[in-house]
């Protein structure tokens, strides 16, 4: 039974309500950009549809998402897709529900024949960075003190994972 506990889906316009409150209470100062946190959203997929996450249920409850897109919009640049959220509730971190949900992520990357995966993190956020290492994404570049996050400078980690080598 253990095995079916945890599952990955694509979004559903109804996963708006539980979307959004994972989202209001998953970021703090040294993960997110409090300035997006304050800006009070009525709808989580306002910034981009169902089409674009990748959802995680455990015990059928939703506890995750993904946020997986086209990097570039030009077709130099395809090839590339960038996380561009990932957030876990609180209550279920630590079961394996991120991995979960970037084993997912790469399967997608296959089978849309991506040969990269990009994403930014904070300098600051360790159990992040220790999670991508984890599945095989590298430090691709720094950008020190990108940002002041709460009158701290932060750095902008870039990272990625190759699909396949050209
Ligand atoms: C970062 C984040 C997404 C991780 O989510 P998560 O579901 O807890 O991640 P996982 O469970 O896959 O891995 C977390 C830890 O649990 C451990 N773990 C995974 N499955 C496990 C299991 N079945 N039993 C025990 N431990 C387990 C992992 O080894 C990992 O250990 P570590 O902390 O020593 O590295 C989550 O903390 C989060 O939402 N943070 C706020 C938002 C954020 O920072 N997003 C990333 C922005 S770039």
């Amino acid at each position: 039974m253990t095995a079916n506990r945890l599952t990955v889906r694509r979004a559903l316009v109804t996963d708006d309500v539980a979307l959004l409150r994972i989202d209001q209470t998953s970021w703090d100062v040294s993960t997110g950009f409090p300035s997006y946190q304050e800006h009070i959203r009525e709808s989580f997929f306002a910034r981009s549809g169902p089409e674009a996450h990748l959802v995680a249920e455990y015990d059928g409850e939703v506890v995750g998402y993904l946020r997986l897109q086209d990097k570039y919009t030009f077709p130099e640049g395809a090839g590339v897709l960038t996380i561009n959220g990932l957030a876990v509730a609180e209550k279920a971190r630590g079961r394996g529900v991120a991995t979960a949900l970037l084993d997912a992520a790469d399967a997608e990357g296959r089978l849309l024949g991506a040969r990269k995966i990009s994403l930014h993190v904070h300098g600051t956020n360790t159990a992040a960075r220790r999670l991508y290492e984890r599945n095989g994404y590298v430090v691709e570049g720094i950008h020190p003190n990108e940002y002041v996050i709460d009158g701290k400078y932060v750095d902008s980690v870039d990272m990625a994972k190759t699909l396949w080598a050209v």
